[in-house]
Order: C-alpha cells, then structure tokens, then sequence
C-alpha cells in the first residue's frame, strides 16, 4: 500500500478543523495525514524558520511519501502553516499537541513544553474544543493538561475537553503508519469526546483498522507499555546473541525458531548494536521514572537499557580484538543513522560507537545515504565519505552500524581491495558471511559464528 492509496480524494463537504502544535516528526505527519483523510488543517510551530520553510513545501526532516503529500495538501488547500498559535488554536475544534517531552536528567520526561502549548492553546480556545496530546506522555499528564486549561479559562471550566490519542509512527514508515496504523487508540472521557475521535478518524476506520477506545491514563500508559516492551524484545536478543557467541549458537536461527511460535512473533528479534532513536531509550527510563514514582519498582526495565548500551560494548570489544591498539588506526563506519530509511541520528548506536572510537584515537571515516549531514553536525571530530567505498579505502576494519538495503549489494570484492585488513564487523547481521568469506574478508557478525577469510589474512598496505 503506498502513501497515495491512503488520500481521501472526495472528502465530506464540511471538513472537521484541526491544528497541530509542533511540527517535528510526529506533528508534521500528524498535519499531514489529518489533511490526506479530508480534515482542514493547521500547522503550528515556534520555530518561524522551519514554518518559512514548511509554508515554501520543503520537509525540515527526510520521511519517506511525506514531502509529496505534503505538498499535494497544501495546494489543494488542506493544509497551511503559522507560526501564531492563538491563530491555530481560534479556528479549529481539534488541537493536537505534538510538542517534544525530551528527557531530563534524572530521565524523567519533560513536559514543559506540553504544559506551555496547552496554556497558550487555552487562551484563544472556543468552547468545546478538545486538546488532544498526542506527544508520549507519562500517564497523568492529562489530568494536569487539564488543570492548566481550566487556569487559564474559568469561564470555560469543564467545555474545554482533554483527550489522549498516541502515535505508533515509525521513523522511516511514519506516513504509511498513520495512514494505514493497526490501531487507532482514543482515550477519553466523555461520550462527545469519542464521537468526534471517531468521526476524525472515520475514514482510517472505515478501512478496517482497530479502534480502541479506553479512559485517559490506559491510553497514556499503553503507548509507554509498547515502546518498553519492544525495547525488551530487543535487549532480550541482543543478550542471546551475546550467549550465543559463547556457545557457539547462531543468534538468527534461535530468533527463527522463537519468532515461529505466535505466542513470540517473528519481529523485533534482529540482534545488534541495539535501539535508538528519539523514542525507545527515552520513554523506556521514562517509564522506569513513571513507575518508581508511582511506587513500584520495575527492575526489568533497567536491565533492558543495561543490555542495550552492553551491545555498543560489545562492538567496541570486536573491533579491538580485531584492531588490537585502536591509537592511529582506521575504522569505516556504514550507516549513521539510529535506523534505516531516516537522516535522525538522535540517540543513534552507530554514533555513539564512532564517539567511543574517537575518544580511544581512532579515525573513524563515515558514511550515511541520508544522515551524514547531521551526524557531522552531532560529531564534528567524524570524517565524512561520499559513499561506501571512499569509506572503506585505506580503513583497518569495517563495521556496518545500520542496515541499509545498499550495504548488502556492495561489491564485496572491491571492499577487500580498499581495505588494509579484510575485517568486516557486522553489527547488524545485514551481509551474507558465505559472500563476506568468498570475498576474502574476515566476517564478525553479532551473535553467530565469525568466518575466518577464504584467502590470506591481510592484504598490502
Ligand atoms: C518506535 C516505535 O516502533 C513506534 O511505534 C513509536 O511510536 C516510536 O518509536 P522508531 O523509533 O521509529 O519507532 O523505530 P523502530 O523501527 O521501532 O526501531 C527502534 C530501534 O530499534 C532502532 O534503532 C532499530 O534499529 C532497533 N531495532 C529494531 C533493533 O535493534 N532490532 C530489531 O529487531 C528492531
């Protein structure tokens, strides 16, 4: 199903108005879908350079369908942008707040700037409009989203209605996600409030997806319930790959054999460098955060963020048994991203292991398709390559960090003429080792067994 199949191209007469506050990953595709199924929409950020941009059709960010749709509704009306929230807030009936809670110190989420969208939303809200948030929040965050509506407008005490709707939009697929989600989840609490959810999701509906429909803090606590739990899934993996190594097993084919059993399901059981990205290892502590304050201790939630910074360790101790001194040595790091199909590298492991390379006097030459900008920016002291071969030439080992699909088709053969010790370390299981082998390449893949090279063991420098 592409992007296109999910445009609604004769949407009802009377559109439903919305406005969503925060234009970054989640609120962009949140404007955007909302306009694709037929709903009048406004876009609204503090950031006026990123509104400029937005109003001139340009993504601040690269997601896969999203400039395009982006722009198909905008010229057809659907969508337009302000950097003035009482603007946004005065014409529409639905708000969604989309803001960032990033982390604080201790972990917790920050919700500073929930709580000033909310109040700035408050001040120019009519009567009956529903604030949705849509940021992941811990649960109660909807009971003070209220408190500050019912402060900043007494005289509109309990007609100003908060709703709880999370995303479970992957980066890389998001705008597929939301217009295609298996599940549309509205917590609620009024019977108004769920019918005009479901009407604002009608057509999503209509196509068969799941509604679910459950008071406030189930809906809060559900998104953090799933991001926790496959960040579990993950560490689980990536601690029998580190068993498997020991044990001489292959991580892949005991995953396999997991995954086939329903009651385990076949996804998220790819072992490696581990998560990242700007949900998973900040909701999971916030979520240990959540639970510690609310009086119950939840040490499986530790263990997991334990297990995936452990993976990064893991690398670290396979490239120096490869390397032995690191000081002065060369390292080509495929993929920076956190993940596939994105430029974020929020939180990324591949970054994170170029940084702990850096710190040991490593040279480290990345390359990225989408995200080298931005890793740069993030890691000055990385060098960048223009693609995957001027990454590879002249480096001691190559560590494949991020799957991308282009790394399983390079030429293998060219790799090993580049290189000056045919290493390769496969933090993502991505390269097949018989290819890898028949190459003339050393092959350390994560939780299977290496392959020692076919041919001799260094080449020339
Ligand atoms: C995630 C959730 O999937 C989404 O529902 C939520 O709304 C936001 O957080 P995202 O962060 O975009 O989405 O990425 P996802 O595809 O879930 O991957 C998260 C991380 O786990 C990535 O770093 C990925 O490389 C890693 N991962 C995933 C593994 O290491 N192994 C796997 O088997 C799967």
């Amino acid at each position: 199903m592409g992007v296109h199949d999910g445009w609604i191209s004769h949407p009802k007469e009377q559109p439903m108005r919305v406005a969503v506050v925060g234009t970054g990953h989640v609120g962009l595709i949140t404007c955007v879908s909302m306009a694709a199924i037929g709903h009048s929409v406004i876009g609204v950020d503090v950031d006026e350079e990123k509104i400029e941009m937005l109003k001139m059709g340009r993504c601040p960010f690269y997601e896969p369908g999203l400039e395009e749709l982006l722009i198909r509704a905008m010229s057809e009306e659907r969508l337009s942008f302000t950097s003035d929230i009482g603007e946004a807030a005065r014409s529409a009936e639905i708000v969604f707040i989309c803001v960032g809670t990033p982390a604080r110190l201790n972990g917790e989420a920050n919700l500073l700037a929930v709580e000033d969208s909310a109040r700035a939303v408050a001040r120019d809200a009519a009567p009956g409009t529903i604030v949705v948030e849509k940021s992941t929040v811990p649960a109660g965050t909807a009971n003070r989203v209220r408190l500050v509506l019912d402060q900043e407008r007494p005289d509109l005490r309990g007609e100003l209605e908060v709703v709880s709707n999370p995303e479970f939009l992957r980066e890389g697929s998001a705008m597929e996600d939301a217009l295609f989600p298996e599940r549309v989840l509205i917590g609620a609490a009024s019977d108004k409030a769920f019918t005009v959810m479901s009407d604002l999701y009608g057509p999503i509906i209509d196509r068969g997806t799941e509604l679910i429909e459950t008071d406030i803090p189930t809906a809060e606590l559900a998104k953090h319930a799933c991001n926790a739990f496959l960040a579990m899934k993950i560490s689980y993996v990536n601690g029998l790959a580190r068993i498997c190594e020991l044990a001489g097993a292959d991580v892949m084919d005991v995953a396999k054999v997991m995954g086939s059993d329903p009651r385990i399901g076949p996804y998220f059981l790819n072992a490696g460098l581990g998560y990242g990205g700007f949900c998973f290892p900040k909701d999971l502590v916030a979520f240990e955060r959540l639970a510690d304050r609310l009086g119950y201790e939840f040490p499986l939630l530790g263990a997991v963020a334990r297990i995936n910074d452990e993976a990064i360790d893991n690398a670290l101790g396979k490239i120096r048994d490869a390397l032995w001194n690191l000081e002065g040595k060369r390292v080509a790091l495929l993929g920076l991203s956190f993940k596939p199909e994105t430029d974020d590298i929020r939180f990324s492991p591949a970054l994170e292991l170029a940084s702990r390379l850096i710190a040991e006097g490593v040279e480290v030459i990345g390359y990225d398709p989408e995200a080298a900008a931005n890793a740069k920016e993030e890691l000055p002291a990385l060098t960048i390559a223009e693609d995957a071969y001027a990454a590879v030439s002249g480096a001691h080992c190559v560590v494949l960090a991020t799957e991308w699909a282009e790394f399983s088709s390079l030429d293998l053969n060219q790799v090993r003429d580049l290189m000056i010790h045919p290493i390769v370390i496969d933090g993502r299981n991505a390269l097949d080792p018989e290819a890898v082998h028949a190459a003339g390449l050393h092959y350390h893949p994560t939780g299977r067994p290496s392959v020692p090279a076919r041919t001799v063991e260094s080449q020339p420098a």
